[in-house]
């Protein structure tokens, strides 16, 4: 995109809410209430961002000029940002193509892009273009062949990274996804060609990349028919994980390995000891259990307990770039965003990742100057509760 059209957008659409707004009138109404959705009452989402909300910094002046640098180290690795693109399934229904729009995104800019397990495009597509920048994310599979196949085929890819996520032992229940009808493989009836017809751009780019499918499990299952493939991830996928299991997936994962969603300071230790590289505090965006703290409250007792022995990831709640910095603030060495970046993407297609990554970019290093700081080293890191 060129300079004058990122400029024009970066004026239309200067903050999350705008992209939000924009990506609901943009994708029909069960890829909205999917990309939305909580779970139970819904609580939990609403919490996640109020208690963000609340982290307040004391900001130092008098400092002369600061050129902001907000570039930062993780895991053996440079990154030009402290943030990434969060893990997030089925990304094509929001938008199609998301997968590839946020993967180039993240090459271009240097931070990372890590796509899940249930994405609707595969490794072999996303790995070259997210290049250096590639993580990858695994619910468990049962069949330790099956795992080992997909853990092969990220690593021959180009991802580096990988991501176990702790936090979905079950399937989640999101009413709203109920309601709104979600069904897999969708059922082409007259409410489908109805929301077909009101938002003719997503439908136009569907028609051109055919319906969305989990196409990375797509192999393993006994057809690539949408009731198979489906029918395996519910009986091959997920509810398996135990520490005993991820001690299996350390053996056999030789690049970095960070666990997703803990959130009980309890569970730090036997993460440590399956010789973790990285702890990711976060909530799954309130998707999975209404009744948890927000993410960003649970963070500090997370990273007491982990005292500096691994890097604390973060995500759940972040919008702002002020956001990032209250979560590096509260002890956070890097952090990730979901929804937001499915906002964007919906908002404005194949401009969208982009547009997002200036707008955080631009907000994170005024904030930081703000702040008095010229790099995320110098940001002072809020007390943790006694
Ligand atoms: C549409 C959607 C799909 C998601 N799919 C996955 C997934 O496949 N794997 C995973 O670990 N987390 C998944 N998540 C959770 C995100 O990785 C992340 O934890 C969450 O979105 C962060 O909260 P935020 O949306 O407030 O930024 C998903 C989230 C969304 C919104």
């Amino acid at each position: 995109m060129d300079e004058q059209r990122l400029k024009k957008l970066m004026q239309h659409y200067p903050t999350v809410a705008d992209l939000r707004r924009r990506a609901q009138g943009r994708i029909p109404h069960v890829a909205w209430e999917y990309l939305e959705t909580g779970t139970g009452d819904e609580r939990g989402v609403s919490r996640n961002l109020e208690k963000m909300s609340e982290v307040t910094l004391l900001p130092r002046f008098m400092k002369g000029e600061l050129k902001p640098d907000p570039s930062t180290t993780l895991l053996g690795r440079q990154y030009r940002v402290p943030f990434g693109v969060s893990p997030m399934g089925l990304s094509g229904l929001i938008w199609p193509r998301a997968e590839l729009i946020l993967a180039r995104t993240a090459a271009r800019y240097g931070f990372p892009y890590c796509m899940s397990t249930v994405a609707t495009q595969t490794p072999e597509t996303v790995g070259p273009l997210v290049g250096e920048m590639g993580w990858f994310q695994l619910y468990p599979p049962r069949e330790r062949h099956v795992r080992a196949d997909i853990l092969r085929r990220a690593r021959e890819a180009g991802f580096h990274t990988l991501v176990v996520t702790a936090d979905v032992p079950v399937g989640s229940r999101r009413e709203r996804t109920i309601r709104a009808g979600l069904r897999m493989p969708p059922v082409i009836g007259p409410r489908f060609v109805w929301e077909a017809l009101c938002h003719p751009s997503w439908t136009l780019c569907t028609l051109q990349e055919g319906l969305p499918s989990l196409r990375t499990l797509e192999k393993y299952a006994s057809s690539r028919g949408w009731k198979d493939v489906i029918a395996f991830v519910a009986h091959h996928v997920g509810g398996t994980l135990s520490w005993e299991y991820l001690k299996e997936v350390r053996q056999e994962w030789s690049g970095a390995l960070v666990i997703k969603g803990l959130i009980h300071p309890a569970d730090v230790a036997p993460a440590l000891e399956a010789s973790v590289d990285a702890i990711q505090v976060s909530n799954h965006g309130a998707r999975q259990f209404d009744g948890t703290p927000s993410a960003i409250e649970a963070l500090p007792a997370m990273v007491k307990e982990i005292g500096g022995r691994v890097p604390v990831l973060f995500d759940s709640g972040i919008r702002t770039g002020l956001d990032i910095l209250r979560v590096l603030a509260l002890g956070a060495d890097f952090v990730f965003l979901g929804r937001a970046f499915l906002y964007a993407v919906a908002a404005l297609g194949e401009e969208g990742g982009d547009l997002l990554a200036e707008n955080l970019l631009v907000d994170l290093n005024a904030n930081l100057v703000n702040l008095g700081c010229a790099t995320l080293a110098d940001i002072e890191r809020l007390a943790p509760p006694q």
